[in-house]
């Protein structure tokens, strides 16, 4: 990260007595050569200029240069001040071309040529740029600015052991930059020297006390090197400063499940409040972490509550402020707390059907139990005799409106109540409770009424609205369809945001040689087949530049959901279609990018549908797939057996009585895993991963065929468990990250590695006939 050398110690920068000394030749020269000119009013003109300048104010410091080059077109202080400016506001062909004069007047001005290397490295050229700082190294060997900006370029072509060698120089001829050290940490965390590292990052810190990012490297360094402790304090000091919070909230998250289950530093609580809330992180990453930390302060363990305090320990869990956020923001994933919440809800029923008032110190509690029970689908047991209750309660909600004509004759408390066990928008009454203005009620049961009233009735008539294309003829495709519209899957509240990136950028994660053609450098069509609920579609949508997203379903009810939250995220680069994948001819597009995320495997013949996407893909353009791995599957595979054992059927009821003997019988074999996922703990999800029409599990050479039959060629997997990328590089030093032999034999060792699925990226092989326009794509 270098920043615009401007050149003259008027600037208000603190300079080395090195720098001074660079600089003051240059004023020497400045001065001589106004001596000449309208001496007052140009070095008047430049002092004023410059100050400006370096407060930020540009367009006046432009003006005043301007001025300057009124009198003196090649006035070269004034023709590099106006480039540093064009630099600095991205016009970076203006900034060179204006340097470039000033340095044919000024040809041994160091800074010149610095500035000059940060415009080309701006514009990506990056050897012009080498050669600019060169040139200013070869004029002051010492030179710190040049040697960071060279050391940075060197780093971002990863060439890492040459960087630290640049840093360390920087360092020593300006001790003071929390920049350089920043760099020179970052440097050396890339060449696994994480002590060194660590070192470097906490000078970086003391000299610059408000450099989140510094906190922010420091804490993923800790992360490797396996102090969690140490990195949740650094990350907590980024977050608390202005800078990189999407880094440092990305961090924590990594390092949260790092920590011991016996381990809760004083700051856990605060901080997983915070990405709680935030927005640019899905919640669902919080599960496990936050159910720990809230099962250790209320003591909840595997015995079940005796009943003599299941009111109290409820109470005081409902009314910590942390579980009612935990409960609104993400799907449990505690057993404990689901046992327990299970047997408060079948209370505060009881209470209902006895017009037993609930205190309304209670509602916000309750409120977050309902919001729970609707995100995962009612999933948790119900008996017979609480359905009754429940059928009792909806009468008597629907009888109260009819009577008064006015929804709020119904007691808010045996709304909330019913809102634990079913959707309000089912309720017969449904219109009437619409009406009501939500802003006037209590905030806690208007967001029950949000969530489980206004946001589905709006799916509901978006559904009507879907742009429904070919008939569904595929009897498999049918069968998905009513799975899928009877359990729109996943329901999902917030995007952990990987912030704007190219597609380029995109598979360079997972293989650094890609460069992407020009084809696909520019805005993009891309086909999200099997779209779901939209998260992929809408984060394409959000993140890659200029984007027309395609997405299409089989189920309107997955769609109309994908719609709201895309409305929600203010997108109109999406259009959703009711389509399947078998059926789709694309419109008459072809795409540059398509996305298939967990969809191949549902169908009849993947092969199939594979090829069917693939003739929608233009050459040379990348498809994302993500399958299912037979050994990461096994023991899941096991409990499918049970279940058919059992002769389980994939209707809610059973799912709920199948999940109640996991409960019981959980404490050993195939089940424990199940516990331990967070799919288990909502219905669409434990449907999608138990219970599912058709399965197809992969192995890596099934992989390999499939790709070839389609004609791709295999870019690399998305490592997203850290330790699978460094266990194949120790494992298979020698094999490229896409040599699929290699994979197939590290997979053999460690089973579970692609448990998330196989996620990889592929490129569509030009045919031999098809003349190839860009020579290099993949520079092996
Ligand atoms: C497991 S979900 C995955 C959803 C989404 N891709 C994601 O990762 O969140 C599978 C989705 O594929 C859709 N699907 C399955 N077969 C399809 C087909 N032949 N055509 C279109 N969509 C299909 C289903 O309706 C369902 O929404």
């Amino acid at each position: 990260m270098g920043k615009a050398q401007l050149g003259v110690s008027t600037l208000g920068r603190r300079l080395s007595d090195h720098q001074r000394a660079v600089y003051l030749e240059e004023l020497v020269a400045l001065a001589f050569d106004t001596a000449q000119m309208t001496v007052d009013s140009i070095a008047d003109l430049m002092h004023q200029a410059t100050a400006r300048h370096s407060r930020g104010e540009l367009e006046d410091a432009l003006r005043m240069y301007a001025r300057v080059l009124a009198q003196d077109p090649e006035h070269p202080e004034a023709l590099h001040l106006t480039g540093v400016v064009a630099h600095q506001q991205g016009r970076n062909e203006e900034a060179v071309a204006l340097i470039a004069r000033a340095i044919t007047s000024r040809p041994r001005a160091p800074a010149y040529r610095n500035n000059l290397g940060m415009a080309l490295t701006a514009l990506g050229r990056t050897a012009q740029a080498e050669g600019a700082y060169q040139e200013a190294l070869a004029l002051v060997p010492n030179f710190a600015d040049a040697l960071l900006n060279l050391g940075n370029l060197r780093a971002a072509q990863g060439s890492f052991q040459d960087a630290v060698r640049l840093l360390e120089r920087a360092i020593a001829a300006d001790a003071d930059s929390p920049q350089a050290h920043y760099n020179l940490g970052c440097a050396r965390f890339a060449l696994d020297d994480l002590r060194g590292a660590l070192g470097a990052l906490q000078k970086a810190m003391v000299l610059g006390a408000d450099f989140a990012e510094a906190h922010y490297r420091t804490g993923s360094v800790h992360t490797a090197l396996g102090e969690p402790e140490q990195a949740i304090a650094c990350f907590h000091q980024a977050l608390a400063r202005e800078g990189d919070q999407l880094g440092a909230q990305h961090g924590l998250l990594e390092c949260l499940d790092m920590l011991p289950p016996d381990v809760a530093p004083p700051l856990l609580e605060a901080l997983i409040a915070a990405l709680l809330r935030a927005k640019a992180i899905n919640p669902r990453a919080l599960g496990h972490p936050a159910a720990r930390l809230l099962e250790r302060k209320h003591g909840l363990g595997g015995e079940d509550v005796a009943a003599s305090s299941l009111q109290a320990l409820c109470a005081s869990l409902l009314d910590d402020a942390l579980a009612r956020l935990y409960l609104r923001r993400t799907v449990n994933v505690s057993t404990p707390m689901e046992r327990l919440l299970t047997r408060c809800r079948r209370r505060w029923l009881a209470d209902a059907a006895n017009s037993v008032a609930m205190a309304q110190s209670y509602w916000d509690g309750v409120a977050a139990v309902a919001i729970q029970c609707f995100f995962n689908e009612f999933v948790w047991a119900v008996s017979r005799e609480e359905e009754r209750s429940i059928a009792d309660l909806e009468q008597r909600i629907v009888g109260a409106c009819r009577s008064v004509r006015s929804p709020e004759a119904a007691r808010l408390s045996d709304l909330l109540v019913y809102a634990c066990y079913r959707p309000l928008w089912r309720i017969a009454d449904a219109a009437q409770l619409r009406a009501l203005a939500v802003d006037a009620w209590p905030d806690a049961l208007a967001r029950v009424l949000r969530v489980s009233l206004h946001e589905p009735l709006w799916e509901q008539d978006a559904k009507a609205a879907i742009d429904s294309g070919v008939a569904i003829r595929d009897a498999v495709s049918r069968a998905g369809q009513m799975q899928y519209e009877e359990n729109p899957y996943p329901r999902w509240q917030a995007l952990t945001s990987a912030g704007a990136q190219s597609i380029e950028q995109r598979v360079q994660r997972w293989n650094s040689r890609y460069a992407a053609p020009p084809e696909l450098t520019g805005p993009l069509r891309v086909l999200v087949a099997g779209c779901g609920t939209g998260m992929d579609a809408i984060d394409m949508a959000l993140h890659l530049r200029d984007a027309q997203v395609t997405a299409i379903d089989l189920s309107s009810a997955s769609l109309a959901y994908a719609m709201r939250k895309a409305g929600e995220y203010g997108l109109e680069n999406i259009h959703f279609r009711q389509q399947d994948i078998l059926e789709f001819d694309g419109a008459g597009e072809s795409y540059h990018v398509i996305n298939c995320t967990g969809v191949l495997h549902h169908m009849q013949d993947p092969a199939v549908g594979l090829q069917r996407l693939v003739r929608m893909l233009m050459p040379d353009g990348l498809i994302r797939l993500a399958l299912y791995s037979r050994l990461a599957r096994g023991p899941l595979l096991e409990v499918r057996e049970v279940i058919r054992a059992r002769g389980f059927d994939s209707t809610e009821r059973d799912i709920r009585k199948f999940r109640q003997q996991v409960f019981d019988e959980g404490a050993g074999g195939a089940f424990v895993e199940l516990m331990g996922s967070t799919d288990f703990f909502s219905l669409s999800e434990c449907r999608d991963l138990l219970f599912h029409v058709q399965e197809t599990q992969f192995t890596v050479a099934g992989i390999d065929k499939l790709l070839e039959a389609a004609g791709l060629e295999f870019l690399g997997f998305e490592l997203t468990i850290d330790e699978v990328g460094k266990g194949f590089r120790r494992e298979h030093p020698h094999a490229a990250l896409t040599d699929l032999d290699a994979w197939a034999a590290y997979e053999q060792q460690h089973p579970k590695s692609f448990r998330a699925m196989y996620q990889f990226w592929c490129r569509k092989s030009v045919p031999i006939n098809h003349p190839r326009q860009h020579a290099q794509h993949l520079v092996e």
